[in-house]
């Protein structure tokens, strides 16, 4: 239990009821065809006596969890309830992520199932959307193999959720949109916001870096800022609501702001989101090592609002490697990056994400990435095997490593990283921190479970009214990962 999810920004579709033709300008024109859908599956629910239900299941980063409530929200105000019952829902909508191979193959696994209940259920509808749907060869394949499916969009106009929809409602054959580019973000729409707390907020869409291995530039598109005017509005729209913490979200916010008339940084952004009346907790997500300014790390250390948590992926600490990855930083930037955020910030977190088995990756490359994780001294990472995606250079590289080793370095890799991990966050034992509540704790009876400013979780005893509060905790006993505290 999280709190109960809630529509944002809600749209006042009666006035759109009447309209003879769909307006042309966004977002009037989705407003106009969430009302046509309204209708129509009010009929079907006058028919079927109850309210039409939707599975929603998203996977992969923040960008598609954001991306996904937005789809809610226009489905919610469509007049679908939500449902975690996938074998009885009217409707089902994967947002799916392309960025390792293995989501794929899970995504067509899914789709052989929902073959199985369309079967039985003839008037399911089933959406697919996100990263995965960019890839030519997915939807070929989808419009090969999977007929059944209903509608097909991709990450660029989710906002067109509704119109897809009606079309489909009103045409009867499968619906495919999907975009190259992004050809302007629409972003007046309503969404239900997972937590009432906390939510992401995008600062830019996008990514320009290319890194050899990545999938996203070519799914995402490129680097796009919105207005800091755009996003201060809706932060403080969102604080009105309820919420304390927020995630600002972008695929390299290092460089936000580029391309914008405003003179403005991610820097500056910081001090004026830290300004926020009502807000207090500031998050962001992901930073690119190369762009890293010194003026962020001292807005980190400056607005007491920013958590001490900084995500900076490594992704190899050998040069050669990094070369070929077009990453753009050597190991000794790098470590010097983590030496000046621990020096300024000292009681910041530094995570990261490190990937194995990188097309040429010899012992020797894999020994200096071991000798930045035993100096960085992480406080978590996330470890991925190379995965070979279509499309990106490093998919033609020759030299591609043996599964065998990968699978040696890997494991060899993730023991230490967590070894290292669980001694920085159990160094923290016995202080007292503030905390906030997320929710009950799944496992643990009568216990919230809470975030500390370091993104380490505590769980200890409470009740729901503590939800969506920050309150300080005595962390009492650490479990490697997370901690068992207590409230004072
Ligand atoms: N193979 C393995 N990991 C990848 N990542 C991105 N692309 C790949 C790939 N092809 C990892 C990177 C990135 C994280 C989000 O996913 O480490 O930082
Ligand atoms: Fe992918 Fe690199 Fe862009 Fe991150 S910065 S999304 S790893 S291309």
């Amino acid at each position: 239990m999280k709190g109960e999810p809630e529509l944002f920004n809600e749209i006042d579709l009666d006035k759109y009821e009447s309209l003879k033709e769909a307006p042309e300008n966004e977002p009037e024109r989705q407003y106009y065809y969430m009302a046509k859908c309204r209708e129509l599956i009010g009929l079907i629910e006058k028919k079927k006596g109850r309210k039409l239900t939707v599975y929603n299941l998203v996977v992969g980063c923040q960008m598609n969890a954001k991306d996904s409530e937005k789809i809610q929200g226009i489905l919610t105000q469509i007049g679908f309830e939500k449902t975690d019952a996938e074998e009885t829902a009217d409707m089902v909508i994967y947002n799916t992520c392309t960025v390792r191979e293995n989501a794929n193959l899970k995504v067509y696994g899914r789709l052989g199932y929902l073959n199985s209940l369309k079967r039985e259920r003839p008037d399911m509808l089933i959406a697919m959307c996100g990263c995965m749907m960019q890839e030519k060869h997915v939807v070929d394949t989808i419009k090969e193999k999977y007929r059944f499916v209903d509608i097909v969009f991709g990450t660029y106009n989710i906002y067109k959720t509704a119109e897809l929809l009606y079309l489909r409602l009103t045409g009867g054959n499968m619906v495919i949109d999907i975009w190259n580019e992004n050809k302007g973000i629409v972003e007046e729409l309503p969404a239900v916001r997972e937590y009432p707390f906390k939510s992401g907020v995008n600062i830019m869409y996008g990514c320009n870096n290319f890194c050899t291995y990545c999938i996203v530039p070519y799914v995402r598109g490129r680097e796009k800022s919105r207005t800091s005017a755009d996003i201060i509005d809706e932060i403080k729209k969102l604080v009105k609501d309820g919420v304390r913490e927020v995630m600002l979200l972008g695929q390299n916010v290092n460089s936000y702001g580029k391309g914008l008339e405003e003179d403005i940084t991610f820097a500056k952004l910081l001090y004026m989101v830290n300004d926020i009346e009502g807000l207090e907790r500031i998050r962001f997500m992901t930073s690119h090592p190369k762009d890293l300014s010194d003026d962020l790390i001292y807005a980190i250390r400056d607005c007491k609002k920013v958590c001490r948590h900084f995500h900076l992926p490594l992704q190899s600490g050998s040069d050669t490697v990094l070369k070929r990855m077009n990453r753009h930083y050597d190991q000794e930037r790098y470590l010097g990056l983590v030496k000046k955020l621990r020096d300024t910030i000292p009681d910041i977190a530094i995570t990261t994400d490190i990937i194995v088995g990188f097309p040429g990756e010899t012992d020797e490359d894999f020994e200096e990435t071991m000798k930045v994780v035993e100096e960085a001294r992480f406080d978590g990472a996330f470890t991925f095997i190379y995965s070979k995606r279509t499309g990106t250079p490093a998919a033609s590289y020759p030299d591609q490593v043996s599964a065998d080793i990968v699978k040696k370095r890997f494991d060899r890799l993730l023991s230490r990283v967590q070894a290292i991990a669980s001694e920085r966050i159990s160094a923290h034992q016995s202080k007292v921190m503030e905390a906030m509540v997320e929710g009950m704790d799944d496992h643990l009876e009568g216990y919230v479970t809470g975030r500390l400013s370091n993104n380490v979780m505590v769980h200890f005893p409470g009740d729901g009214s503590l939800i969506g509060k920050i309150v300080p905790v005595m962390l009492k006993e650490s479990k490697g990962f997370y901690y068992i505290g207590e409230m004072v």
